[in-house]
Order: structure tokens, then sequence, then C-alpha cells
């Protein structure tokens, strides 16, 4: 299955969420950020090349990983609408972030490909909601998830996908082991919406 992570705004959680994901469930984790999650899986794209590499265009479990830049959208975005089977877009709950997301998934929407959001990082759970009211007034209905905010995505950028893969429940890591596994209900969900049975 191919998942593409994107956004036409930054720092809205794509890499965290997307290499999570990927780790999860074993997936060619793929960017086109220039500055990557240290780890020895994570493969990235050079910005300047415009469609995604053939080698990697036939490999069959993959999660792009794609800032979109908003004033010109990087061509590979729209090369990964093509071959992906879902699409997820992650926003924060201003109101700048919640519009970015209203265009990117007008964007991605001629693509046909089911489409979730992600609201991430919220710690207040009344602006989580105001926020999934404004996507659906705006959207209209269509799959909305939401992830608090986390020092998970911290420590997984830092210690990698082994860390993650083999999270135990001793050394104080009951707490985020508890939050991976929400997290991982999550990423059933969107996998779900891929076509995963
Ligand atoms: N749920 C969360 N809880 C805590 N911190 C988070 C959460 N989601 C993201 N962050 C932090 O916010 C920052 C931006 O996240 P990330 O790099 O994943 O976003 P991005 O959309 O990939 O950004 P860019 O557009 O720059 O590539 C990172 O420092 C990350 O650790
Ligand atoms: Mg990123």
């Amino acid at each position: 299955m191919i998942i593409l992570f994107t956004s036409v705004k930054g720092g809205v959680g794509k890499s965290s969420i997307a290499f999570n994901l990927a780790a999860y469930v074993n997936y060619t984790y793929v960017t086109n950020d220039i500055v990557a999650i240290d780890d020895d899986t994570a493969i990235q794209i050079e910005p300047k090349k415009r469609r995604i590499p053939v080698q990697l265009s036939s490999e069959p479990d993959i999660v792009f990983d794609f800032g979109a830049m908003s004033t010109q959208i990087d061509p590979k975005v729209s090369h990964a609408l093509n071959i992906c089977d879902v699409v997820v877009i992650p926003t924060m709950t201003d109101p700048r972030s919640l519009q970015a997301t209203i265009d990117t998934v007008n964007f991605a929407k001629e693509a046909n490909k089911p489409i979730a959001i992600i609201i991430n990082n919220f710690t207040n759970p009344k602006k989580c909601n105001q926020a999934r009211q404004h996507l659906i007034r705006n959207l209209g209905r269509l799959p909305i998830f939401a992830i608090r905010y986390t020092t998970l995505f911290e420590r997984v950028s830092r210690d990698g996908r082994d860390w993650i893969q083999n999270i135990h429940n001793d050394n104080g890591e009951h707490q985020l082991n508890k939050t991976r596994i929400a997290h991982e209900a999550i990423y059933d969900e969107i996998l779900r919406l891929g076509g995963a049975e």
C-alpha cells in the first residue's frame, strides 16, 4: 500500500506521524524533507528531482512524507497523489493551519483517493473539537483523527525505528507505550481507508 502524507503547511507533524506509521507496518519511509529523521532506513529524495525515482514507484509498501510548499506545489506531490492508495493531511488547530488543510484537501481531492485528516499536537480538547467542526463545515464529512501533544515523536526522531519497534513497559516507558498503542489504532484506520483487510 502507498500512503501519502502531505500539506501545504509546514511543521504540522507530517514527518513525525509518517515515520511512526512506517515503523509500525515496516514500510519504506520516503521524504522530500531536506532535514530527515536520523534513521538508516529513511530515504530522502533530492528537492530538485521532479519525479519519484522508478525503483521507488515500483515498491509495493511506501509511506511518502512530502511537504508541498505553498507557492509552488512540489511536482512529486502530484505524482504521489496518482500512485497512492490513501492521503493523510496532518493539521494543527490554529486558523492558518486549518485554512492550509482545507486548501490541501481541495487540491488532493482531484486525485479521487481516500483522504484522512489528523488534528495533531493539541493539548486542549475544546480546541480540537472546534477545529473538527470548522473542517466539517468547510469540507463536509471526512475521516478526522486526533493526536495529542506527546514526547513520543521527539524520542523516535532521536532514537529511530529500532527504539519504537522495541519499546517496552519498564524504564518509565509505560506512558509512551500507551501513546504508541493509541496512535497505532489510528494507523490501523488509515490502512483500512487505503484498502487493507
Ligand atoms: N503530537 C505532537 N506532540 C509533540 N510534538 C509534536 C507533535 N507533532 C509534531 N511535533 C513536533 O513538531 C515539530 C514539527 O513536526 P514535523 O517535523 O513532524 O512536521 P512536518 O510537517 O514534517 O514539518 P516540515 O513541514 O518542516 O517538514 C517537530 O519538532 C515535532 O517533534
Ligand atoms: Mg517534515
